[in-house]
């Protein structure tokens, strides 16, 4: 800091009783005499403290010269009684941030450089912040830019040699995917339980057939917009974060959402993404939304969501956590009653018949199918209801054959079939 007084005695008694505090302490008798200290050293000082009254330019002259050339350091005016009404006139006018009236205390006088030398640390924190988060949100563009770019390209490849939209549609999100499992691997696995447990959990809840589908899907794709984050946000536990680093990681929901703008049939899949962290009590984000104005769709993969993690941290069904979110408040009180009846009878939805596990090349016209089937990778190729044609089934050897299912094994509902079919 630098102190500014004609009384070279208090000068001297100020210095000492700061450096106690291990401040460094430049002294000048005179306005004058400041601003040349200033001209060599400002960039170094984060506080003046000037006396008001001095032969020469005064202190509020010499004030309203730091605030132009070195704006960052806070201004002090230190004044006697008689000096009051101009001393005034210089906070008013804004050269000033603080005034102190002589005589003082001297603990007075040391909080006061304490305090101004915090605000000072205060402003180039601010600053450095916002430098760090205009520097990450340009890089954030520059990566968005290029993934939708690539999006593009690659949809518009998959969609002219793909006549079927559906296809096509698959293909985008296996692209994303990719994506996604190369710079966030765990998150890519994580999002293929998501994507089954949202679709049985959607289907409990009875939607539609399509829309069932197009949750799972969603599940697959729900934290895409992790990659337009940076890598040392992508690799910190989210409990170490500083506020920062949270609030760039709470836009992976509405950069999900902007990535999947670009693909016409992923727009509504988009909109479910942008809410998959709200809370049904509305403190989530990124829009706040409470109850039933979150998409059902959100709700279900938020559900999904923290109840798999629940189960990361504490194993089996997560039983504690289930008991704790009535009270929590985090979730649809009706969707967490469709999951604890997911969790216990998983191969049940109300009113099924039995199923049984057939490979796939013993299937037969007519058979229902009872449980998705998903390729190798996890994305949803057929789902739970679908009726079984014999077209439909020599696929499914096809894909089988070649390797492109999960299992060669599926469920549908019914009879014991003949031969190794095998009851649940
Ligand atoms: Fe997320």
């Amino acid at each position: 800091m630098l102190f500014v007084d004609d009384d070279e005695a208090l000068l001297a008694a100020m210095t000492r009783l700061l450096r106690l505090d291990g401040v460094r302490v430049l002294t000048a008798a005179s306005a004058e005499r400041a601003l040349e200290l200033l001209e060599t050293q400002g960039d170094g000082v984060g506080a003046v403290i000037s006396d008001y009254s001095m032969p020469g330019m005064n202190g509020a002259d010499l004030l309203r010269a730091v605030r132009l050339r070195w704006p960052d350091a806070t201004r002090v005016l230190a004044t006697g009684n008689a000096d009051l009404l101009a001393a005034a006139r210089a906070v008013n006018e804004g050269q000033v941030a603080r005034l102190i009236t002589k005589p003082w205390e001297p603990d007075e006088f040391r909080r006061l450089v304490g305090e101004s030398l915090d605000s000072h640390r205060m402003l180039l924190e601010n600053r450095r912040l916002r430098e760090l988060a205009d520097q990450q949100a340009a890089r954030l563009e520059h990566w968005n830019q290029r993934l939708e770019q690539l999006v593009a390209e690659r949809t518009a490849e998959l969609e002219s040699a793909n006549a079927s939209l559906q296809r096509g549609l698959l293909d985008t999100v296996r692209i994303l995917l990719n994506f996604l499992e190369r710079r966030v691997p765990e998150r890519a696995s994580r999002s293929r339980e998501i994507a089954r447990l949202s679709g049985r959990l959607a289907e409990r809840a009875g939607l539609p057939a399509e829309v069932v589908r197009r949750v799972q899907v969603a599940g697959l794709v729900h934290d895409i917009g992790l990659l337009g984050l940076p890598d040392p946000i992508l690799r910190q536990d989210p409990e170490n974060f500083t506020m920062a680093a949270r609030l760039q990681f709470e836009q992976h929901p509405v950069l999900g959402q902007s990535m999947l703008s670009s693909v016409e049939q992923l727009v509504e899949i988009g909109k479910w993404i942008r809410h998959h962290h709200e809370r049904w009590d509305g403190h989530g984000y990124p829009d706040r939304l409470a109850g039933v104005a979150i998409p059902a769709e959100s709700r279900i993969i938020a559900l999904a969501d923290g109840y798999l993690s629940a189960v990361g941290r504490e194993g089996g069904s997560a039983s504690r956590w289930r008991s704790a979110q009535r009270a929590a408040g985090a979730y649809d009180p009706d969707l967490l009653e469709l999951l604890g009846m997911e969790i216990e009878r998983p191969e049940q939805t109300v009113g099924e018949m039995p199923t049984v596990n057939v490979p796939v090349d013993q299937l037969k016209p007519g058979m229902r199918l009872a449980g998705p089937i998903f390729s190798a990778n996890g994305t949803p190729m057929l789902n739970r209801g679908e009726l079984l044609s014999e077209e439909l089934i020599g696929r499914l050897q096809s894909l089988a054959a070649g390797g492109v299912l999960e299992s060669p094994i599926v469920r549908v509902a019914g009879q014991i079939v003949a031969g190794s079919a095998a009851q649940n």
